[in-house]
């Protein structure tokens, strides 16, 4: 009987938990035995693996949180760190283990496979962060929550005739910034591929008060400002209201962003990657990475697939300002 455990890695992101029941289930009907490891790979590290129960896991189908919990490790990143984890899995006689993580836990996949167990990854995370996959479990339901408080934002702002400059999350990866602006209709967006000047912010806010808009918002990847020599946005909404003469206010939408009742959509990309990563597992495939191309699911191989680079949208930042501003 094949044994095969479940992780969760990174950052929480709604849906993970539909992966995982569908994991389970499938793994019981192809005659598998599933374990489930709580706390990341640090649990794997300190033999948090237990076996599945799935009356207990399903009751979280319609939460957004990981009830198997999850971590960033960095004891894992250690070469010893991940002899204790094959070591763990071996003592269970599992061969094979199912990663739901982003970009970084792919990599940490990629080098415990190099140890003798079998890596099968599932992109989880708000990111979208994994260039093998056109959308990763989580990130619809993270923009769904974004362009909900933006509209909140929308409404509060246009009352008072402010300007908003709002960061959200996304880590190195632009998505979350580019589609929630998109969206919602905001005046900017700022990513690390057009970073803003003092300057292009008081030229948005002006540009949006000579067209009759009562608020302006600006929204900003994270990880910009406040770092590399850049000042923090509560700084340049301070100048930008001295500037321009309209309250301006910085808004940090933290990790709202990463909880919530995942959408429909989420779920339902969940139970099919996780369908396909037990049918693999089922054809004895190794080291492979689950994918969503063009709507349907495959797996490409784990080492090309952390090897790829991320597919930019370019394009619509260059046409926002024509796009937002009138
Ligand atoms: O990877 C998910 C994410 O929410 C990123 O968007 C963000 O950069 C990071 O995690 C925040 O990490 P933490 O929860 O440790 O502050």
């Amino acid at each position: 009987m094949k044994k095969i455990a479940i992780l969760a890695s990174g950052g929480n992101a709604p849906a993970m938990n539909n992966a995982i029941i569908t994991l389970v289930k499938q793994a019981m009907v192809r005659k598998m035995q599933p374990f489930v490891v709580y706390d990341g790979f640090q649990g794997l590290i300190e033999d948090k693996i237990e076996p599945a129960n799935i009356r207990y896991l399903e009751k979280f189908s319609a939460r957004g949180n990981v009830v198997i919990r999850t971590s960033r490790s960095k004891e894992f990143k250690t070469l010893n760190g991940r002899k204790k984890a094959f070591n763990n899995l071996n003592k269970h006689q599992i061969d094979t283990l199912i990663i739901i993580g982003g970009d970084g836990s792919y990599k940490g996949a990629y080098e415990l496979s190099k140890l003798g167990i079998n890596c099968i990854t599932i992109p989880g995370t708000i990111d979208n962060d994994v260039s093998s996959s056109d959308t990763t479990i989580g990130f619809h339901t993270s923009l769904n929550t974004i362009v909900d408080v933006i509209d909140g934002l929308r409404d509060t702002f246009d009352s008072h005739k402010t300007t908003g400059i709002i960061e959200v999350m996304g880590r190195f990866c632009d998505d979350l910034a580019i589609y929630s602006s998109i969206a919602s209709g905001t005046e900017a967006v700022v990513t690390s591929k057009n970073i803003f000047k003092l300057n292009d912010f008081v030229n948005v806010v002006n540009e949006s008060v000579k067209n009759g808009k009562d608020s302006c918002l600006i929204i900003v990847a994270e990880r910009l400002y406040g770092n590399n020599g850049l000042p923090t946005i509560n700084h340049i909404a301070e100048q930008v209201e001295k500037i321009t003469k309209k309250p301006t206010r910085a808004c940090v939408l933290g990790h709202i962003q990463r909880g919530g009742t995942p959408t429909a959509y989420d779920r339902y990309i969940a139970n099919i990657m996780a369908y396909e990563a037990i049918e693999i597992i089922n054809k004895n495939m190794k080291n492979r990475a689950i994918c969503l191309e063009k709507n349907k699911v495959k797996s490409i191989d784990l080492a090309t697939a952390i090897k790829l680079k991320k597919v930019k949208i370019n394009k619509y930042i260059k046409d926002f300002k024509r796009l937002s501003l009138i």
